[in-house]
């Protein structure tokens, strides 16, 4: 039975991977990614940092909330991205779809947003929330901890909106990433600032600009934009080093 659950749930998801999946099929889809996905072990601790712990799923209403918009200013950060129609943007770690709807919006009928998660429940949710506004262009990926299961060479945009503190294998995330964009493709990446007492969030799930920067940078990164107006966040674009030279790969 269970076997016959896993090949549905597989023939379900290539073929219809818009279609809204029930608890025993999401379920079986999350068995098969653990097992193919091999998972190497997580670190707790990166680069002297304490990784976070994965926000839950029941936490997901938060991430909608009505007074988002007022806390973070969340349509500043938007229009500060500079998101074009017909681009391919990955929303990574899209959790519940906050941002990949208003995303699908901006880049139009032409364009693409990949919303990756590792949790087959977030997806699930963005799922009923894209369906009940009709929209066509969002493509939820199942990712697992270490790989996103992203095409290569193919993105212009990965933003990652509180997600990156709470990766449990940063440094070959970050390769994957690398991978998947194009040439002039770019990181955006959100993190609530631990240099400032006053953001309101569990510092744990802070993060500072100069562990940002000795992070992105040991992993062919390099800032190429920031954005120092929103209130609680660190707003920070990263481009592809190209004099870096990957050593693991060595
Ligand atoms: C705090 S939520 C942020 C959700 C969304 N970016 C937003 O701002 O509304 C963090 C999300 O990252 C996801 N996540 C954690 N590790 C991940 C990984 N390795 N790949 C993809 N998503 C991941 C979690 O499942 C969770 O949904």
């Amino acid at each position: 039975m269970l076997r016959m659950i896993f090949i549905f749930s597989a023939i379900a998801i290539l073929y219809f991977p818009g279609t809204p999946l029930g608890p025993a099929a999401v379920e079986a889809q999350q068995q098969i990614t653990q097992k193919q996905a091999k998972l190497p072990p997580g670190r707790r601790i990166y680069m002297g940092r304490q990784i976070a712990q994965t926000m839950h799923y029941t936490g997901a209403p938060w991430l909608i909330r009505e007074n988002r918009e007022n806390e973070e200013r969340c349509s500043l950060m938007l229009s500060n991205l500079g998101v074009k129609t017909g681009m391919t943007i990955c929303d990574m770690g899209c959790g519940n779809g906050f941002y990949s709807l208003q995303l699908a919006k901006m880049v139009g009928p032409a364009g693409t947003i990949l919303a990756v998660d590792v949790q087959p429940q977030m997806l699930q949710l963005l799922r009923t929330r894209v369906e009940s506004e009709a929209i066509e262009n969002v493509t939820p990926i199942l990712g697992s901890f270490h790989n996103p299961h992203l095409p290569k060479n193919s993105v212009d945009f990965i933003l990652m909106v509180d997600v990156y503190h709470e990766l449990s294998h940063p440094e070959v995330m970050l390769n994957y990433m690398r991978e998947s964009l194009k040439e002039d493709g770019q990181i955006v990446l959100l993190e609530y600032r631990e240099e400032d007492p006053k953001v309101p969030i569990k510092p744990l799930h802070k993060m500072s600009k100069k562990q940002i920067l000795k992070e992105y940078e040991s992993n062919g990164f390099q800032l190429t934009k920031e954005f120092d107006k929103l209130p609680w966040q660190h707003m920070m674009f990263f481009g592809k080093d190209p004099n870096w030279k990957n050593e693991s790969s060595k």
